[in-house]
């Protein structure tokens, strides 16, 4: 269903109750809690700066970490605000009240094309309940709702879903606009090839993940930690490396459904094996031919090897979309992270339409400096992977239908 957009909506001189996601990295030096990637919040600017240039007050709302329904200073979005403050014009304007008078009056005070954030809307468990009282008083901080939180949007809670229904239009920011874009409608009609990279620790994060894109996606790439469930599946010996023994009946099930289909479902031929999960540890290229040879007993696999990087990368080259979610390998560790790194740059070189799902894949991107090479980057892990799953959003379907 087509939902309204923010570019629909007449806002002068009317509040907007914008839903941001502003849970961003911090760092505390010397009792001072500062934003150490601004990402989301510079993602969330178009949306603002158009509600701003079409005379509106735009009220925002965030919520940052996980207070657990209690006020607590540490997760204060006051950090959040004077960082925002130096990013756009002011007014900038920030409520230590989320809901009540003050916060009503400070909405309201607003001049036009004045902004306000509110404080961290999960000091209230209500929120998290998606309580209907709660979201009424949310909704008396605007005239209008929009939703720009994508990183938020498979939460079905009071400021991303409930408190639309108190507000007569409820319409999708630019970057949610954006995000769905890229994570939905283009992959609903791909380019070909189409081709998939997941990695990340568990296979049972991304079930759901394999089996809605079995059906639309011609290769996979799978790495990381998940493809020894995998391995165990083709009887490769997997040393002391993390399998996930329930699911092993699950990763050949899935094995046997791509070949069915005819996708190429490619796991790791070679592997570097460590003796220890630690940066210096002892490590080698280790080839994955069952059942003869595997992970050696006692250690444990780390990130693909030199042959897997090869024949990755000769599926990457005459692909027309990717999807990239979850690292290959242990790419924090930097003696562990060649394997990341070379699908980071063989996606920065290729000339498909490269779409970096959120999470630890986009941590990797960034640290290798490939970031602005790639065509999207989701700002949702969870959500996006919700999203790939073919899963609705709450956060989505709450709003007005077109
Ligand atoms: C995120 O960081 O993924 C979103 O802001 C959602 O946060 P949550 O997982 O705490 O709901």
């Amino acid at each position: 269903m087509v939902k309204l957009s923010v570019r629909d909506l007449e806002v002068k001189g009317r509040r907007v109750l914008l839903r941001v996601d502003f849970n961003v990295p911090t760092e505390e030096i010397g009792g001072k809690i500062r934003v150490t990637d601004d990402t989301r919040i510079r993602e969330s600017l178009p949306t603002i700066e158009l509600l701003r240039e079409k005379g509106a007050k735009v009220v925002l709302l965030a919520h940052f970490g996980r207070p657990k329904g209690q006020s607590n200073l540490k997760y204060s979005l006051r950090p959040v605000a004077d960082h925002l403050a130096q990013m756009i014009p002011p007014p900038v304007k920030f409520s230590p009240e989320v809901i009540g008078t003050g916060a009503e009056a400070a909405s309201k005070a607003l001049p036009d094309g004045g902004v306000l954030l509110v404080e961290n809307v999960r000091f209230f468990k209500e929120e998290e309940a998606n309580d209907d009282g709660f979201a009424q008083e949310l909704a008396k901080l605007g005239d209008v709702y929009v939703n720009d939180a994508f990183g938020a949007a498979h939460r079905a809670h009071a400021s991303t879903a409930g408190v639309a229904k108190y507000l007569p239009q409820a319409a999708m920011g630019l970057l949610m606009e954006r995000e769905l874009e890229y994570l939905h409608e283009d992959l609903a009609n791909p380019s070909r090839p189409f081709l998939v990279i997941l990695g990340g620790s568990k296979v049972s994060d991304k079930i759901d993940v394999i089996k809605s894109l079995l059906a639309k996606a011609d290769v996979f790439l799978i790495g990381g930690a998940m493809a020894h469930t995998f391995f165990k599946a083709k009887g490769i010996p997997t040393g002391a490396s993390r399998v996930e023994l329930d699911k092993v009946h699950l990763a050949e099930e899935l094995l046997t459904l791509a070949k069915e289909k005819g996708i190429k479902f490619l796991v790791p031929i070679d592997s570097i094996e460590a003796q220890e999960l630690k940066a210096g540890a002892n490590s080698r290229n280790t080839p994955l031919l069952s059942p003869s040879k595997g992970i050696s007993d006692g250690w444990q696999a780390v990130d693909i090897g030199r042959e897997t990087i090869a024949l990755y990368k000769t599926e990457i080259v005459p692909a027309k979309t990717i999807v990239w979610n979850g690292p290959v390998g242990v790419f924090e560790i930097p003696d562990f992270a060649n394997g990341t790194r070379e699908i980071a740059a063989a996606l920065a070189e290729s000339d498909a339409k490269t779409i970096i799902g959120g999470g630890d894949s986009v941590t990797a991107v960034k640290l290798f400096g490939y970031a602005d090479k790639m065509t999207f980057i989701s700002t949702g892990g969870g959500a996006s992977l919700e999203l790939l799953e073919g899963k609705e959003l709450p956060g989505i379907v709450a709003l007005t239908d077109k």
